[in-house]
């Protein structure tokens, strides 16, 4: 068993352990020290919204992708955040490198829909325009026509760079400013969670996207509480899991989410050494806007869903980016057992997004209500907001 394998048993053991207590004691679960009021203006207001699109999704480090999308030199995707487009790339050092996905020349996309696909990959990025190309570091190494140009001119053309870094198999950029991401820093004590996680080897077997009218904050505050399993997912996950028990780790603006599956409550009143083997699945988040669904299929088998949330155009649009990855299993066997699950289609998501589209429509009207409540049952929600808060400045 590797050192992460390990780490993940002895989570997965220590926070069942706290489950089957809240089980035990009739359904508790854990809790916030006071309830939160959330005035109808925290999601609807155009400045505090247009402030969050630019101190979170500028500002703040966010996740492109991880390793295994861009396993060799010279392969690339895009990553979409807000208006911005992003060229991520493995350069011939195997390092990670991110540029502006636009062209020194007249501004075309790099990497986008159409053209030859194989510009898409190898050592040159081409722009399908007019042929001008870069090599992996941003220069520009070829110009067809060169004597339509001054030589001073192309000396100093060359991609755009965005300030890129990987850590632990996750590849992080910001596209504000060029001082070095400090990981670290923003990951404070969630850092070792992420490394528990082992996400370097995770290979992408699935991705889709969705657009939904409604606000960012709503979409992922669903994603924060089990509260709601057992009505709005009675039919879907609440099959699998009780509702609004859980136990709830707090890094600062991360946090992790273990919600109690069903069979948790066959442990009450056993001794713990009859238990049968942890199996680790947990609900991560990492501020500003993803949560990761991280957990063992097999013994050596693994799976982790990936919800990237943006805000749309307005205060009432957004985007969320799907993707599925796996390890231990090959992809073939992965879609033989589970098909080629599209998260953005399943039932939970379908269930999920009616529900923040409704919430929606009651808030963005001219009379803003009374103010939602966050009960102290939904300690991430609240962690959630507080962290956007205090990093954009503006507390309600
Ligand atoms: S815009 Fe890229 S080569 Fe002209
Ligand atoms: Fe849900």
């Amino acid at each position: 068993m590797t050192m992460f394998q390990k780490a993940r048993r002895a989570q997965a053991q220590s926070v069942r352990k706290r489950l089957v207590a809240h089980i035990a004691a009739g359904g508790t679960t854990d809790l916030a020290s006071s309830e939160m009021r959330l005035p109808a203006h925290c999601y609807t207001d155009p400045a505090r919204w247009a402030a969050e699109r630019q101190t979170l999704f500028d500002g703040v480090p966010l996740i492109a992708c991880l390793a295994q999308d861009i396993p060799h030199p010279g392969d690339r995707i895009v990553f979409e955040v807000a208006d911005h487009e992003v060229l991520v790339l493995r350069d011939e050092k195997g390092q990670v490198r991110a540029f502006r996905n636009r062209c020194a020349h007249r501004a075309a996309r790099l990497v986008g829909a159409g053209g030859d696909p194989d510009l898409r990959r190898g050592q040159r990025i081409v722009c399908p325009f007019h042929g001008w190309s870069y090599d992996l570091s941003g220069r520009l190494v070829n110009i067809p026509g060169r004597a339509g140009f001054d030589p001073e001119t192309l000396e100093n053309c060359r991609l755009s760079p965005v300030v890129a870094a990987e850590q632990d198999g996750v590849v992080f950029v910001r596209m504000r400013g060029n001082e070095p991401l400090d990981l670290p820093m923003h990951l404070g004590s969630f850092a070792p969670v992420l490394a528990t996680l082992n996400l370097t080897a995770m290979v992408p077997v699935q991705a889709s996207r969705l657009d939904a009218r409604t606000n960012w904050k709503i979409a992922i505050d669903t994603y924060a509480e089990s509260y709601h399993f057992g009505v709005l997912h009675a039919r879907s996950i609440g099959n699998a899991y009780i509702s609004n028990v859980a136990a709830f780790d707090d890094h600062g603006a991360h946090w992790v989410l273990t919600f109690a599956e069903r069979a948790l409550a066959d442990l009450v009143g056993t001794s713990e050494q009859e238990w049968p083997e942890a199996r680790h699945v947990g609900t991560y988040f990492i501020f500003p806007n993803t949560v990761l669904v991280a957990g063992d299929i097999g013994p050596s088998e693994r799976f982790v869903r990936m919800f990237r949330i943006f805000p749309g155009d307005t205060p009432g649009e957004m985007v969320c980016l799907f993707s599925v990855y796996i390890s231990g299993l090959s992809v073939e066997n992965y879609k033989a057992k589970f098909g080629t699950i599209d998260d953005s289609k399943s039932d939970v998501t379908v269930e999920d997004y009616e529900v923040a589209e409704g919430i929606w429509s009651n808030l963005a009207t001219k009379d803003e209500g009374p103010d939602l409540i966050v009960g102290r049952n939904e300690p991430a929600v609240q962690a959630f907001h507080r962290a956007v808060m205090d990093v954009v400045g503006l507390p309600i």
